[in-house]
């Protein structure tokens, strides 16, 4: 079995972070002890020198060897995807662990909040998606609404193309963020994975800080949405077909 850590919207910053909430996370993580930790953006709240020292100072203290973090708008705000660039690596990137492949992409633009993935990444998402793997798809932006979040802005301009490429692709499993609102959407054979903010003051109505944890083996994949003392909630509990038989 596998265990996916997702994280998303951490918003390190002076006014927008929640420090104590954030090392409750970090011990509860640790607990979990999981193979892999993917973490969709919003790592900062303005992409400042400090925020990314301090953010990153906080991901080398999550104990895992497998780390997918690709950026969120807020990162790219004032250049801070150069300095995302230098401290995190590439801002797109793939990785296959234990049988599982999780291609992250950047869906910011600098200093507009849209998503955006583009046509022009589109070959390269299908190239790497081209495995028997259990396939998993990051990005910071919702690709389908979220309840719960008011009038429906910012989700990449393209998403109906990519989620049809995802399709296409047999994509098991989408992570996103940057509602600060946990859902999960059933379409198709995908399921799209939406997380809560992990430590931000902007948090929604009727909701608060968690993050997901995906357990996954080649028949079955649990949805568990975890609170920051690492109490669990089971959402989703499934059957897939592994292609890998
Ligand atoms: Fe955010
Ligand atoms: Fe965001």
């Amino acid at each position: 079995m596998t265990r996916i850590v997702h994280l998303s919207d951490i918003h390190v910053s002076e006014s927008y972070f929640l420090a104590d909430v954030a090392e409750s996370v970090l011990q509860s993580v640790n607990e979990i002890s999981p193979e892999i930790v993917v973490v969709t953006g919003d790592l900062t709240h303005n992409g400042s020198h400090q925020e990314f020292r301090d953010v990153k100072e906080y991901m080398d203290r999550i104990d895992c060897r497998n780390k997918v973090i690709i950026p969120g708008n807020h990162d790219s705000r004032n250049l801070g995807y150069l300095l995302f660039e230098d401290l995190f690596g590439a801002r797109s990137q793939s990785h296959t662990f234990n049988g599982v492949t999780v291609v992250g992409v950047d869906s910011s633009e600098p200093d507009i909040d849209d998503g955006h993935i583009g046509r022009e990444s589109y070959d390269w998402i299908a190239k790497n998606f081209e495995t028997d793997d259990f396939k998993v798809f990051a990005l910071h932006h919702h690709l389908i609404p979220v309840p719960m979040t008011g009038r429906e802005v910012q989700i990449p301009v393209d998403s109906g193309d990519v989620l049809e490429l995802l399709h296409r692709c047999g994509v098991n499993l989408v992570l996103c963020g940057h509602k600060h609102v946990p859902w999960v959407w059933r379409l198709n054979e995908m399921f799209v994975v939406n997380a809560g903010s992990m430590s931000s003051k902007d948090i929604k109505a009727r909701t608060t800080h968690c993050y997901n944890l995906i357990e996954v083996d080649r028949k079955d994949l649990q949805i568990y949405q975890v609170l920051p003392t690492g109490e669990r909630r089971l959402i989703i509990d499934s059957n897939y077909e592994s292609k890998n038989e």
